[in-house]
């Protein structure tokens, strides 16, 4: 099984790299193959709205640092990707990957009940840290790119999420949380 994990934390060490690390290692473990992309780390820039992926090319015209990363999503089983709560939403840095994914929609995808270039069947592992200790705080984050991802043929999308976290890596005491990530990777790697 093939995981590309992407990290949108600019801290490298932080609580949601923290989370999705563990993730990794764990489904390691169970024989998966893992692709790591620090976002933050990479030169890119976000969608140009130019539509050239919608009337010229199959794929995104720009050539920056996230060609490999959208080339490395389609051919995985798993995408995992993990972000800080910034001002209540995701951080840019994965906002502007998730923006490019727009390359992955097929030109009619409005109409087209089948609206993805990508191989339908794979999984998502959606990772959110956050200072704000209240469970019900920020609930629209999540749903938004469920129901992208399930339009681009994700068939399950997991939610995992730590709060009352700012220290990096603090989230590693969080036992419900760690445990929570180690039973999602065990049940996505053995099937
Ligand atoms: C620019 C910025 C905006 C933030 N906005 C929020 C927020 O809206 N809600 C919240 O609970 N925490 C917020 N935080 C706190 C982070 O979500 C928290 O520190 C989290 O653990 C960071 O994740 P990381 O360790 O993976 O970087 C913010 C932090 C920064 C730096």
């Amino acid at each position: 099984m093939k995981i590309v994990c992407l990290l949108g934390s600019p801290r490298e060490k932080g609580n949601s790299a923290t989370i999705a690390n563990h993730f990794c290692t764990t489904a390691e473990k169970f024989g998966a193959e893992i692709k790591t992309f620090v976002l933050n780390n990479l030169e890119y820039r976000g969608c140009q709205g130019c539509m050239v992926c919608k009337t010229r090319l199959d794929k995104c015209v720009l050539e920056d640092d996230l060609t490999e990363v959208l080339e490395a999503v389609r051919a995985t089983d798993v995408l995992v990707l993990a972000s800080p709560v910034y001002f209540w939403d995701i951080s840019s840095q994965l906002k502007a990957f998730i923006d490019r994914t727009f390359s992955y929609l097929v030109p009619d995808f409005i109409t087209n009940p089948v609206k993805s270039r990508l191989e339908p069947g794979k999984k998502l592992v959606f990772i959110l840290a956050q200072n704000n200790p209240d469970r019900s705080s920020f609930p629209d984050i999540f749903p938004k790119f469920d129901y992208f991802f399930k339009a681009y043929g994700f068939v399950e999308c997991h939610l995992i999420r730590a709060y009352g976290v700012n220290k990096p890596g603090e989230v590693q005491h969080h036992e419900d949380v760690m445990r929570l990530v180690e039973e999602t990777a065990e049940r996505l790697c053995n099937r």
